[in-house]
């Protein structure tokens, strides 16, 4: 299946195998978890581009799903201050589609950038054989504020960060690494620090509209994944893929005052799936597998048995590809103080010296347990009650989203079932598969458990749950965007109130003036969506951490709504017996995934702006310390003094 002359060169010849093994770059980096990237590069550019590969992913798959995508108008010209986001996506997919590619890579990272830089972390491509690798410089950088000047420096705390990646990492190195830890960057590429960073920010970044988000994700910053602490390399040291293969900066070390010139060398760390050679790499990596595409639900054990019983929950997150190695933070950084009220999921909650304030570390709103987050809450919430709390501080920082209905069921929460709906007024694209997808599964007779078409997924305005025969894209409501005009669903609601297992209280556990959030901005989808809520209709008080000082920055990242994956929407069409329809996207040859916004939040300042296109400022704004770029502790102790003062 692969198509690799030197490969078939060697096997229909007598040529000793040593000599095929060492024409096949793959079998070089194979079985190795660090490698030079241009030795990955090598492999990943072996493989020849293929036509019928292009014509399969961009003509047949992705231009289709675009027709979902519920911004696509708005990127002919993106409203201010969002314009470097414009993108005509019909024109720029035409382009990849004429371009002469060199190797399949070449192609793959076209469309990958053309993505990224929509600035969307819903609607991305991801080819998997060409994202298996993420550079690592042992150099990550932070924006840091210094005897009151703010300046872009290597990460302090490099030598223990970066060494908890082993000495098959460390070893490649090749330079005195550790002295850079805490130095200085005067220039990065003989450019000013933090112009370099923008140019990360507007071309690697992605995820987020806005710039000074993407900024923040450019620097390494703490996380809560998986229950435990951990540091992002950031998108400037850590990168998906193996573009790059060294940096050079000026810098003044610690207790220097002379600047000097360094360059320092990524090391790629492969994430993917174990391969030997060149066909085996792609066999695993690249080509199709059981997972790629969507499957008919009616039919089989492809899900009906589970999906009988439970509604499946809409998902608002973005793919952060770097999770897939998270290197922990430096245990010395942790908080110290114990845990209140259960930590077994993606909740860490603590209670401040002086019993005043309650802390919430929401580290993500995509928990293995939905019903064990709403528990998780609620025991925090408790624990806060008995220790005489009255003041809450969640922190939001690196949380990528999750489930929508567990950012409705925290809002709830918080602001108690007097305020009533707790979400978003939401629509999707009404294109004509759309259409005849929501038509076809009512006459299939079909319900939430199958597909998230149907209306009984929502309720009307009045907050009374559609019925599943209930055509909401009958008669579509048009809307103009940039000219064009879109057929959109009727405007409903979400019914996550169905999901929640707890009782909610009617009145705020905490009087909402002392409730405050405190984030990088980095604080996506459902993240985005809660932290709007709380802004649009409480005025929570919402301070950022970091960018780049000289511009303004939002509370948010992407603010998109319900995101599906190309896996889901192929469902979609599958299970409404649309496969065959001449609109409908073709399965995928290669694995990889396209994902798209498919639901708009409307916001409730003006509900003909999406909320992702309504810029909001925080009501505060700090610079990180040496202090508290990395040790959460000392950033809620610094917040509870600014923010409840
Ligand atoms: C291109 O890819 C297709 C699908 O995988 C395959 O059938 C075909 O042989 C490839 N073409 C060439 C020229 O290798
Ligand atoms: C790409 O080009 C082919 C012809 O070479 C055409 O059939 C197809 O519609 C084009 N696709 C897009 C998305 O422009
Ligand atoms: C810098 O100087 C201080 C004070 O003399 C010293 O404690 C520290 O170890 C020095 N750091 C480095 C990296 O040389
Ligand atoms: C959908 O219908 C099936 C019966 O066909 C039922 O078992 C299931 O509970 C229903 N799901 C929802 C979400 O109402
Ligand atoms: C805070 O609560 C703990 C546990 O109840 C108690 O030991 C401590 O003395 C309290 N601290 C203050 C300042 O009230
Ligand atoms: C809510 O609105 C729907 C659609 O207009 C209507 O059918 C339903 O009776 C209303 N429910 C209530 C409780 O008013």
């Amino acid at each position: 299946m692969l198509p690799l002359p030197v490969l078939l060169l060697a096997l229909s010849s007598p040529t000793p195998l040593f000599v095929a093994a060492a024409a096949d770059p793959c079998v070089v980096i194979a079985g190795k978890t660090f490698v030079h990237p241009s030795d990955a590069l090598a492999c990943l550019k072996s493989f020849p581009f293929n036509e019928t590969l292009r014509q399969n992913v961009l003509t047949h798959n992705i231009a289709r799903v675009v027709d979902f995508f519920t911004f696509e108008d708005y990127y002919l010209q993106s409203p201010p201050p969002f314009q470097d986001s414009t993108v005509n996506i019909r024109a720029a997919l035409a382009n990849i589609n004429t371009t002469k590619f060199a190797t399949d890579y070449d192609f793959n990272v076209a469309l990958y950038d053309f993505a990224t830089r929509l600035n969307d972390g819903h609607t991305r491509w991801f080819p998997d054989c060409y994202t298996s690798y993420q550079n690592l410089l042992p150099a990550p950088i932070v924006s840091l504020e210094v005897n009151g000047v703010q300046g872009v420096y290597v990460v302090p705390d490099l030598v223990e960060f970066v060494s908890l990646l082993g000495s098959s990492y460390t070893d490649l190195i090749g330079i005195d690494w550790q002295r850079l830890a805490g130095a200085q960057v005067i220039s990065i590429e003989g450019r000013d620090p933090y112009a370099y960073v923008d140019f990360i920010a507007a071309t690697v970044s992605g995820n987020y509209l806005s710039h000074n988000v993407r900024v923040n994700s450019v620097f390494s910053s703490y996380r809560l994944t998986g229950n435990a602490y951990s540091q992002r390399f950031g998108d400037f040291a850590g990168p998906t893929g193996v573009a790059q293969d060294s940096l050079t900066f000026q810098v003044i070390l610690v207790n220097s005052t002379k600047p000097e010139t360094v360059t320092v060398p990524y090391i790629a760390n492969f994430l993917g799936a174990p391969f030997t050679d060149g066909p085996s790499y792609w066999a695993n990596n690249c080509a199709a597998n059981e997972d790629t595409n969507g499957v008919d639900f009616k039919s089989g054990t492809a899900g009906l048995e589970s999906n009988t019983v439970k509604r499946r929950q809409p998902m608002a997150n973005i793919v952060d590809k770097s999770t897939g190695n998270a290197i922990g933070l430096p245990s010395r950084f942790e908080p110290t103080l114990p845990t209140v009220g259960g930590d077994q999921g993606v909740i860490k909650s603590y209670i401040l010296p002086g019993n005043k304030t309650g802390v919430m570390f929401v580290g993500s709103f995509g928990p293995n347990s939905f019903d064990g987050f709403q528990r998780d809450v609620v025991s925090a919430i408790n624990a806060f009650k008995a220790a005489g709390v009255t003041r809450l501080l969640i922190d939001l920082t690196n949380n990528g989203g999750g489930f929508i209905c567990l950012g409705q069921f925290l809002h709830q929460y918080l602001a108690g079932t007097r305020i009533g709906y707790p979400g978003f007024v939401s629509t999707a694209r009404g294109n004509p598969l759309a259409r005849k997808i929501v038509a076809s599964d009512i006459e299939l007779g079909l319900n939430g458990s199958f597909s998230f078409y149907t209306a009984d997924n929502w309720a009307f305005l009045n907050g009374t749950q559609m019925p599943a025969s209930f055509n909401y894209m009958t008669p579509d409501v048009p809307i103009v965007i940039n000219g064009k005009l879109d057929a959109t669903s009727q405007r409903f609601h979400d019914t996550c109130e169905l999901s929640f297992i707890v009782p909610i209280p009617s009145n705020p556990p905490f009087d909402l003036q002392n409730v405050a959030i405190v984030s990088n901005a980095n604080c996506a989808s459902t993240c985005a969506m809660f932290s709007t809520l709380m802004n649009e209709r409480h005025g929570t008080k919402i301070a950022v951490f970091g960018g780049n000082p000289r511009e303004q920055i939002e509370f948010k990242g992407m603010a998109g709504n319900q995101v599906l994956e190309w896996k889901d929407i192929d469902s979609e069409i599958k299970t409404g017996n649309l496969k065959d329809d001449p609109l409908a996207p073709a399965d995928l040859l290669v694995s990889g995934n396209f994902r798209h916004n498919w639901r708009t939040a409307w916001s409730f300042f003006d509900e003909k702006e999406p909320i992702a296109y309504v810029f909001e400022l925080p009501r505060f704004r700090f610079a990180y310390t040496p202090d508290t770029y990395n040790q959460p502790q000392k950033l809620w102790q610094f917040a509870e003094e600014k923010l409840f003062a």
